[in-house]
């Protein structure tokens, strides 16, 4: 079979699925399983390819066409343009979560400051903040330990040994390391999508991901309230948190940091829709 042909099965695999680019993904799977690079797809579409890359492209194309996620098939995906290691024991990293990345590097003015991160799956938002703050000090949580080996992964990975991780539920990670009142930020995206909300999603979310780092409870909010509740005895004077939340939340969540916080608002992601909580100690 040539690269053309066994690129056209790909397609064809592919085109049914809703939210799929058909021929990119295609691209993207073949060049991962063949080794090649987008010239040799566009300018050599006649050569021959062998049996192995044709059975390891088609399976790949396959388990895609049955609607998991490409990023678990090709181990990774880009956040914050780090290539970062994801494996179905984390939440696969959403562009948007950027946001929380750019506002923590907007507030953080100390070269060495230290970060408590809840919650942080693949690691992706901790390695981003310890490639752009070497001198900081982060500690990232999580209460699966599986989520936490691929974090681990990722730190070795990009060079970031400013990261030390956590296992455990919430703060109660951060047990005997005599951390209150001491940090500068709070970051976290917590799982908030609500037991309905999660019936209804895209079977590459719903049949893949972790249902633990989507899903805190029935409504949604229960881990952010958590968070609301023990993040602030983390927190120096003037210490900030900055948190991701769900379509629609904006209210409940500004009124779970009505109280015992300073300044709660919210800011915006590119598409005009309110996605990260920040509020003062
Ligand atoms: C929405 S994911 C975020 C992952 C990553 N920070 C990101 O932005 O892609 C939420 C993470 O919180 C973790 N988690 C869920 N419940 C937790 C708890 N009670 N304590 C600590 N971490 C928890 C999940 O395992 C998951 O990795």
């Amino acid at each position: 079979m040539t690269t053309a042909e066994l690129l056209r099965r790909g397609v064809d695999l592919l085109k049914s699925l809703p939210d799929c680019e058909p021929f990119l993904e295609a691209r993207i799977l073949l060049r991962r399983a063949a080794g090649l690079t987008d010239l040799d797809v566009f300018a050599y579409p006649e050569r021959p390819v062998s049996s192995s890359v044709s059975r390891r492209f088609l399976r790949a194309a396959e388990e895609r066409s049955r609607r998991r996620p490409q990023a678990y098939i090709l181990g990774e995906k880009e956040f914050w343009s780090i290539p970062m290691t994801v494996s179905p024991a984390v939440l696969i990293p959403r562009p948007e979560t950027e946001l929380l990345v750019e506002q923590a590097l907007a507030f953080l003015t100390s070269a060495e400051p230290l970060i408590i991160e809840i919650g942080t799956g693949s690691g992706c938002i901790a390695v981003a903040l310890a490639k752009e703050l070497p001198g900081a000090c982060i500690y990232a949580t999580d209460i699966s330990r599986r989520a936490l080996a691929v974090a681990r992964a990722n730190a070795f990975r990009h060079g970031a040994p400013n990261v030390r991780f956590f296992a455990g539920d919430l703060f109660g990670a951060l047990r005997g390391l005599v951390m209150e009142g001491r940090a500068d930020l709070v970051v976290s995206n917590p799982p908030y999508v609500s037991a309905k909300e999660w019936a209804g999603l895209a079977p590459e979310v719903r049949d893949y991901e972790p249902r633990r780092a989507l899903v805190p409870g029935p409504t949604g909010l229960e881990m952010i309230r958590r968070i609301a509740r023990g993040a602030g005895r983390f927190l120096k004077p003037g210490g900030r948190i900055l948190l991701e939340f769900g379509a629609g939340q904006e209210v409940a969540v500004l009124r779970l940091f009505g109280s015992g916080w300073k300044n709660p608002a919210t800011v915006d992601d590119l598409s005009g829709r309110p996605r990260v909580l920040s509020a003062s100690r």
